[in-house]
């Protein structure tokens, strides 16, 4: 079997203050092979970013973060990773895509030279070398005139441009994973859809693997083979794509399944899911998600045990952190959920 490209083993993020402790990912664990995509989904706030900027090792430096755990990209602990071999690695064989290319691109720097200063991080090229390579990148990202953008500067190319300079960026050097943070969500939809094609094409050329952090829920089902669902900084069910919407077996998971747009009469409308996510610093006992659990009736062991995140049955890949995830085998209660969701 091929070794997984990432493997995050118990990931433990906390922030502290001067008052409290602010835990943004409990014990989080999950895979990502060569070539497969793996969206990650939950609300504001259930630590999708944390979790990938912790193993980036890329958390703001002023904050007071403790972390505990593993993530092992190509079999190195990124957690214990010295600054030099943090440098070496990042770029090389992870890149990250942002949600806002403003916060990575420097302003005073035209767009070749920030390529060229990727490229040559990590290659000795020489300088036609270099300008050629750029300007291939640029083409292969769709930039309309790669050799004009090549000159210019950031402010001077559309968001949707800018996001594909970062593709381009991300792919200078063949990375063999790439983690895209809400890639689209600056842009407008037809660009959405070109940029994720673009993204789609590039990690086809490298077998890259890809980590695609999203609230929609529509580019999740395009795009990726395997879903991790995040709440609270908790995993709470994850597997194959179809398996997560056509079976789901967390009652989250049914509410954000239910919370889609769905097209049809007059308008397209949403059905949220009730109350809203805990404070980080005082999750509640047992299930964290049991003050907003419609399945969970009251009963006592969801308040007072946390959940394992346990396969379904025989299939391996499907896992889900629900005492009760039995019951949701039963189609019949996915629906009787979302209609309680209605009227709530
Ligand atoms: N630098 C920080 N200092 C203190 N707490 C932080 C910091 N960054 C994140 N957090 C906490 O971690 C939680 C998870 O944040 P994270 O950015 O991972 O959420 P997210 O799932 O990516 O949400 P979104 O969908 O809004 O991007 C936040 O709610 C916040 O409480
Ligand atoms: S364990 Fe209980 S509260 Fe948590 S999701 Fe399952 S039914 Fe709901
Ligand atoms: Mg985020």
């Amino acid at each position: 079997m091929t070794e997984p490209l990432l493997s995050i083993e118990d990931l433990t993020v906390t922030f502290r203050t001067r008052s409290e402790s602010v835990r943004a990912v409990d014990g989080v664990s999950f895979e990502v092979y060569p070539g497969e995509t793996v969206g990650v989904v939950g609300e504001s706030g259930s630590g999708k970013s944390v979790t990938m900027l912790s193993m980036l090792r890329l958390l703001p430096r002023t904050s007071r973060v403790i972390t505990s755990g593993r993530a092992l990209l190509n079999g190195k602990d990124m957690l214990r990773a010295s600054r030099r071999e943090l440098r070496r690695i990042r770029g090389r064989e992870v890149a990250l895509i942002p949600q806002d290319p403003m916060t990575c691109l420097d302003p005073v720097l035209r767009i070749g030279g920030q390529l060229g200063e990727a490229l040559r991080a990590h290659s000795s090229v020489s300088r036609d070398e270099q300008r050629k390579r750029a300007v291939e990148l640029l083409a292969s990202v769709g930039l309309p005139q790669p050799d004009r953008q090549y000159g210019q500067f950031p402010h001077e190319l559309s968001g949707g441009m800018r996001q594909r300079v970062m593709i381009a960026m991300g792919m200078a050097n063949n990375p063999s994973l790439l983690i895209a943070d809400e890639p689209t969500t600056a842009l407008d939809v037809t660009i959405q859809a070109q940029v994720m094609d673009i993204l789609r094409e590039a990690q086809a050329e490298t077998q890259a693997g890809l980590v695609l952090i999203t609230h929609d829920l529509g580019l999740i089902a395009e795009m990726a083979d395997r879903v991790v669902v995040m709440y609270a900084g908790h995993v709470v069910e994850t597997g194959e794509v179809n398996a997560i919407f056509a079976k789901p077996r967390h009652p989250y998971t049914v509410g954000l399944l239910g919370s889609l747009p769905q097209t049809g009469g007059d308008q397209d409308w949403l059905r949220p899911i009730p109350g809203s996510p805990p404070d980080l610093a005082r999750i509640p006992t047992g299930c964290p998600f049991h003050p907003r659990c419609l399945h969970s009736h009251g009963r006592e062991i969801c308040r007072t045990q946390l959940p394992q995140l346990t396969p379904i049955g025989s299939d391996s890949t499907h896992r889900t952190a629900c005492h009760f995830s039995d019951e949701l085998a039963d189609e019949s209660i996915h629906g009787l959920l979302t209609v309680a969701q209605e009227i709530q």
